[in-house]
């Protein structure tokens, strides 16, 4: 329903269901490994409350997100288990991180004199870059940084209740980074343990770790794209029946039955070859859907794949219909799990030059999230 009572124009579905179903495959892989749900950037646009509470539902011990910010919104969702976040600039709010019981991540000598200044006793995690590049001490800081630990551990300061680190290549399987990674982590592990710290939760594997390297599950797999029903990389042969949880779809706004040599949408990109009809839309880039797919994108409508034509708007695109019958109000589906005959969230992907992972986390816009089962 929308706001005003009437069925929504643009719906992103989530299918409670599919997900809940994912994450226990997922977890099955990794029987001895606690399970993390990774519910960051709003779960991929899934919806964090929602997903929040269904990965617990499923068996999730853990939820991860990036932000103080994040983690908190889940404690007002009504989230009360163990959250860890990992990414903050000067001056985020660890104090209050500390007051909600949510876990941090320190990966710098410096950022760690900030959670220690925010009082109380924080539960905190110690991050080691293993060759991302990106977060995470570098493995010239780490001893520092672990010493710096073990005084703050020592002086009742904090708690360091996790080691861990992130994986560069893990969908790539044969990428020699991941061998060296997790030789990079074990030293890191021996430095934490030389210290006399016990490192506490270790943890490296996403979701195409949790997918293909054993050797990487460790005390905790930290699951993401895969739990959602994407697979990491289109390329990773994947032996679960996972489904995309998410579905796409909106009702037409306006359809028309045009002669051929109809110029389609800005800059005539597309010009109908015979007479058709179009179906109109209302969803665009003001969503996230991405304009980059002009010309290559498909749909799913009645049970069939019709192609999306002329430049994707801002606020709408067209399909052309061909013959199908059609009326204003009918259900236009992008992507979802392909039962309406409909592409997946991978394939928008491909038609756009991205992964499937920003198509869904963009969606937003006029988008309403709707939740369920399959439908
Ligand atoms: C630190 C960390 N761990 C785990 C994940 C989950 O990754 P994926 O969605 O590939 O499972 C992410 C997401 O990028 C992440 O930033």
């Amino acid at each position: 329903m929308s706001a005003h009572g009437g069925p929504p124009q643009a719906e992103a579905h989530v299918d409670l269901d599919a997900y809940r179903e994912n994450l226990r495959l997922l977890g099955d892989l990794a029987p001895a490994s606690a399970l993390m749900a990774v519910v960051k950037a709003d779960a991929y646009g899934h919806g964090m409350t929602e997903i929040g509470r269904a990965a617990r539902q499923a068996g999730a011990d853990w939820l991860g997100v990036a932000t103080v910010e994040e983690a908190l919104a889940l404690r007002s969702g009504g989230d009360d288990g163990p959250v860890l976040c990992w990414l903050a600039s000067p001056g985020a709010s660890y104090a209050a991180a500390v007051a909600a019981d949510v876990e941090v991540t320190a990966s710098s000598v410096g950022q760690l004199e900030e959670i220690v200044a925010a009082g109380g006793r924080p539960r905190v995690q110690l991050k080691v870059d293993t060759g991302l590049s990106r977060n995470g001490a570098a493995p010239e800081e780490w001893p520092d940084l672990v010493e710096a630990a073990a005084r703050a551990r020592d002086a009742g300061r904090i708690e360091i209740t996790g080691t861990w680190s992130h994986l560069a290549c893990a969908d790539d399987p044969e990428h020699p980074a991941n061998e060296l990674q997790e030789r990079a982590f074990r030293a890191a592990l021996d430095v934490v343990t030389a210290a006399g710290v016990d490192p506490g939760l270790r943890h490296l594997a996403n979701s195409a770790a949790t997918l293909t390297r054993p050797s990487t599950h460790l005390d905790l797999v930290r699951v993401g794209i895969a739990a959602y029903g994407i697979p990491p990389d289109p390329r990773l042969s994947i032996d679960l029946p996972l489904r995309p949880a998410l579905t796409l779809r909106a009702r037409l706004a306006a359809v028309r039955r045009v002669p051929a040599g109809t110029g389609v949408s800005y800059g005539h990109r597309y010009v109908t070859e015979r007479p058709t009809t179009l179906g109109l839309v209302p969803v665009g880039y003001g969503e996230g859907v991405h304009r980059a797919a002009t010309g290559r994108a498909e749909a799913g409508f009645a049970g069939r794949r019709v192609p999306v034509v002329g430049t994707i708007c801002m606020d709408q695109l067209v399909v052309d219909l061909g013959d199908l019958p059609a009326d204003r109000g009918d259900v236009v589906t992008l992507f979802g799990d392909g039962s309406d005959g409909e592409p997946s969230a991978t394939d928008w992907a491909e038609a756009a030059g991205t992964i499937g992972y920003e198509v869904v986390t963009g969606l937003g816009g006029r988008i309403r999230h709707t939740y369920g089962g399959r439908r």
